[in-house]
């Protein structure tokens, strides 16, 4: 309890109070203690509000990411996008693909979510259990291969549903900030020439958070066995991961490429929540030395002394209280550029992931022709779909990514509009090959999109169905 007492007089003399207060300890914690109730005792507001992660966040404060609120709907991104299940069939974002919810139930997600998405093996724990980096260093190559339930039983009886934990970002001797998942973004930093030793106490405000929130790759043997995982920034520098440096990595080795897409038959990699990545790339509030822990877990108070909100979520569902420390045109205000960004990013990424599944279509006609015994230039369609690929790569970036823009609105934009041109001109090849080969091909290629949505294999999700289908090329103001 004394830890009660000293740490407001520690905020009292100083009045920014960002660090552990290095409150006198009750008892002593193993370095790598993974049972976050032995940290209670030493430090009870930060686990209170990090158990709160299990409860639903408020419904109705947040415009896109209505993740699992209290209105106790599931919303998904396959409905939310319905281009998305047409290009993700032929795997398990194709047929369960969630909006996230809180911390505490990142384990258990895995667990119930359909079977189609863990079929990557025991490598899917990588961002889930604490257990990890342990679990790799004892197992090896088995932690990637051995089937999900395999590995999942490998870990602790008692933790076999527990989350990202104390363990994962803090010391136990004296909750200090630490990278544990080291063979993931310990390497990758390694990789960039980036010396962990060297990182400020800002970076590591946001380096926790890299541990999980970034894109990754899980590289595949002869059998599509997984093998490896790891972060696609090999040609990227700290502060500069580019989503044209993610693709070329992606690119540079056929055992990068995870899955068939179903409708092209092209094989292909994947791009999954790309926060880190896309924040860091130059946004004006890395530039200005923000970290993801300004935003997500700003100062609360907790009885009389002030922590760090370890009940991480969207902000817009706490009133923006993070923001407003550091900006004085009040929550409406805010709350209104937020929209305005994210609105913006909804309907470009829209449009873009329209047009690449017209290219997708299209591929699907012409490979059937071929099929047939139609003649198509190989050279129109190699080169279509290299537009293709690198339409349909962006368009994962920034539907994965997870602030719909707001991390990075100009960076956003950017890549959506490079997505928009790629598959303009991937189509308009493709329609070159096809007159030359005497296949018609009408001016609107049907997208056959409600199929797609609701044939998605066993499992039917309790999702929102009322999908409205605008027509995207419609001339409109915005969508
Ligand atoms: C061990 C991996 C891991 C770490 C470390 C991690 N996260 Fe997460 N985070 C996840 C996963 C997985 C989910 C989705 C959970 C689900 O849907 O079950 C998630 C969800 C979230 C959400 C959505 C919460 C909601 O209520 O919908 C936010 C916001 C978030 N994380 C921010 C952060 C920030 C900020 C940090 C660093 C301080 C961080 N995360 C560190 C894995 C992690
Ligand atoms: C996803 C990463 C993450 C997890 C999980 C996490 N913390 Fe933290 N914690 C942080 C960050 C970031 C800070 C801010 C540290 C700073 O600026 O020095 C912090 C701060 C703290 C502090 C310093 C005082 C304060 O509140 O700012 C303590 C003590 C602490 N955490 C304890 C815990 C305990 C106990 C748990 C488990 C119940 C836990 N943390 C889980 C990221 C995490
Ligand atoms: C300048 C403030 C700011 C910073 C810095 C920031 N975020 Fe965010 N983040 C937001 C806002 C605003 C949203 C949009 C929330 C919404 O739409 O409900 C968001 C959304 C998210 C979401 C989705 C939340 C949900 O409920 O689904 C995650 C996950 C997330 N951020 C993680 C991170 C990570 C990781 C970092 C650091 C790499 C980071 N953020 C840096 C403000 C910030
Ligand atoms: C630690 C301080 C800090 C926090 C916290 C912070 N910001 Fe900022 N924000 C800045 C700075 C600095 C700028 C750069 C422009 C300026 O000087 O006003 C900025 C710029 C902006 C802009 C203008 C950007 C543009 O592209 O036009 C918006 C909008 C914004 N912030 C919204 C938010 C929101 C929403 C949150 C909370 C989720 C937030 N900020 C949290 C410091 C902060």
């Amino acid at each position: 309890m004394k830890n009660k007492i000293f740490y407001p007089l520690f905020c009292l003399v100083f009045a920014a109070c960002s660090k552990s207060a290095d409150p006198i300890k009750i008892s002593s914690i193993a370095d790598k203690e993974y049972e976050p109730q032995k940290w209670q005792a030493n430090y009870p507001a930060e686990y209170e509000l990090w158990e709160k992660t299990k409860e639903p966040t408020p419904a109705g404060k947040s415009y896109y990411k209505k993740g699992w609120d209290t209105d106790g709907k599931i919303y998904d991104k396959l409905s939310e996008f319905p281009y998305m299940p047409l290009l993700f069939k032929g795997w398990g974002f194709g047929i369960e693909y969630n909006e996230p919810r809180g911390h505490y139930h990142m384990l258990k997600d895995v667990l119930e979510v359909d079977s189609a998405r863990r079929k990557a093996g025991g490598v899917c724990l990588t961002c889930k259990t604490p257990y990890a980096q342990e679990l790799r260093d004892k197992y090896g190559k088995d932690y990637f291969s051995k089937p999900f339930e395999t590995v999942h039983s490998w870990i602790p009886k008692n933790h076999r549903e527990l989350g990202v934990a104390c363990v994962s970002c803090h010391k136990g001797e004296n909750a200090d900030l630490r990278i544990l998942n080291d063979f993931t973004l310990g390497a990758a930093l390694r990789n960039m020439n980036f010396d962990l030793k060297s990182a400020s106490h800002q970076d590591m405000r946001t380096l926790v958070c890299a541990q999980c929130h970034v894109t990754y790759v899980v590289s595949k043997d002869k059998e599509m066995k997984s093998q490896n995982v790891f972060f696609p920034w090999n040609n990227s520098k700290y502060g500069k991961i580019n989503i044209e440096d993610i693709i070329k990595t992606i690119k540079s080795d056929p055992a990068n490429l995870e899955w068939t897409q179903a409708v092209t038959g092209f094989k292909l990699g994947f791009i999954r929540h790309p926060e880190f990545e896309l924040f860091s790339n130059q946004s004006l509030h890395w530039k200005a030395g923000l970290s993801c822990a300004d935003c997500h877990m700003p100062y609360v108070r907790y009885g009389s002394y002030k922590v760090s909100d370890h009940r991480v979520m969207s902000p817009l569902k706490n009133g923006l209280r993070a923001c407003v420390q550091c900006h004085s045109q009040g929550e409406e205000w805010l709350r209104d550029r937020i929209k305005f960004t994210q609105d913006r990013t909804v309907s470009m990424l829209i449009r873009s992931g329209y047009s690449t599944a017209v290219s997708a279509k299209i591929f699907e006609k012409l490979n059937k022709a071929r099929s047939e015994g139609k003649n198509i230039d190989k050279n129109l369609y190699d080169k279509a779909r290299e537009y293709y690929e690198q339409a349909f790569y962006r368009i994962v970036f920034i539907g994965a990514e997870n602030s719909l823009g707001f991390h990075n609105p100009q960076e956003t934009l950017r890549v959506l509009a490079d997505a928009s041109s790629f598959a303009a001109k991937s189509e308009a090849l493709l329609r070159q090959a096809a007159a030359q080969a005497g296949i018609y091909l009408p001016e609107k290629i049907d997208l056959e999109l409600n199929k797609y949505l609701t044939d998605r294999g066993e499992k039917k999700l309790n999702f929102d169905s009322k999908v409205e289908f605008k027509d995207p090329f419609k001339i409109q103001d915005y969508f």
